[in-house]
């Protein structure tokens, strides 16, 4: 078999950065999508090359990425973690990068998933696709319930071709962009370690590892399903979150 090749779409930053890298060290060739191409490390055995291209408009996008894969081979797997992070409406902004984009780009990547590679496709999402933050937009919500749905509608439309369609929702997390925020608000850390039963926040490398798990072959019997990725924070009932937070046994 040939080198494998997969797309992530927001792979410049945070957990798609992560992701590149790890399924770089596999020997795989990986393509990461970002508004800017960001920097990588070299990495034995495998490549990464950061992208440019914007979400925003996917037309132009999808042709760009046809080119790419003409150039570096069919896809292993395909990836979404994009959001809208631009300064215009959130709303109209959140549709179109988060929603619009996965939908033509999936469409216009799935025929050229290769017949021997992995043949999947994951969609990250977030808690805010079920719960509601105070701190993210309504767009923001409203695409990740959508997106959670539309993985769902893809993996029965794509299963007789052998092509998986799985979501990865995590609860905020540590990535190395953040790192020094969180390092600078202990309190804020305290309060995650009390409320989460696995007594810490995840980091984007944790959230990383959830997607290639699902994109490769020990998952290869796993389609349309969402993997939750917080360290049990989901579980806990508000009164007893309250309780937890408030140091009330
Ligand atoms: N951070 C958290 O704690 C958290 C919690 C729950 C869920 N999530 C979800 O996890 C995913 C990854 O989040 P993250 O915080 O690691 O990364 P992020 O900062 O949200 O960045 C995501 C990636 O998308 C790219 N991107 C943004 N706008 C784009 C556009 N218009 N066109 C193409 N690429 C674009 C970014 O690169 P450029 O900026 O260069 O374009 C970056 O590579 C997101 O879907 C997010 O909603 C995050």
């Amino acid at each position: 078999m040939t080198r494998k090749h997969s797309i992530i779409i927001g792979g410049t930053k945070g957990v798609g950065r992560e992701l590149a890298v790890l399924l770089a060290t596999t020997g795989q060739y990986v393509t990461a999508v970002g508004r800017t191409p960001g920097e990588f490390p070299t990495v034995p055995g495998g490549e990464v090359e950061g992208f440019a291209g914007t979400a925003e408009d996917p037309e132009a996008l999808l042709a760009a990425l046809r080119q790419q894969v003409e150039r570096r081979g069919q896809l292993s797997s395909l990836v979404f973690l994009q959001r809208y992070r631009g300064t215009g409406d959130t709303w109209a902004g959140e549709l179109a990068v988060a929603m619009t984009a996965t939908k033509t780009l999936l469409e216009g990547l799935v025929p050229h998933l290769a017949a021997d590679g992995d043949r999947s496709v994951c969609v990250v999402t977030s808690n805010a696709g079920s719960l509601v933050a105070r701190n993210q937009s309504l767009g923001y919500h409203t695409s990740k319930a959508a997106l959670r749905q539309m993985a769902r509608y893809y993996a029965v439309k794509y299963g007789p071709q052998g092509v998986r369609v799985n979501v990865v929702a995590p609860s905020a997390f540590v990535k190395s962009e953040s790192a020094a925020f969180y390092a600078g608000h202990p309190e804020l850390q305290a309060v995650y370690a009390r409320a989460t039963p696995l007594g810490r926040m995840g980091t984007a490398k944790e959230v990383a590892r959830a997607v290639a798990f699902l994109c490769g072959p020990d998952a290869a019997f796993i389609t349309g399903q969402e993997l939750v990725v917080d360290g049990g924070l989901s579980l806990m009932m508000q009164d007893a979150l309250a309780r937890e937070v408030a140091g009330i046994a």
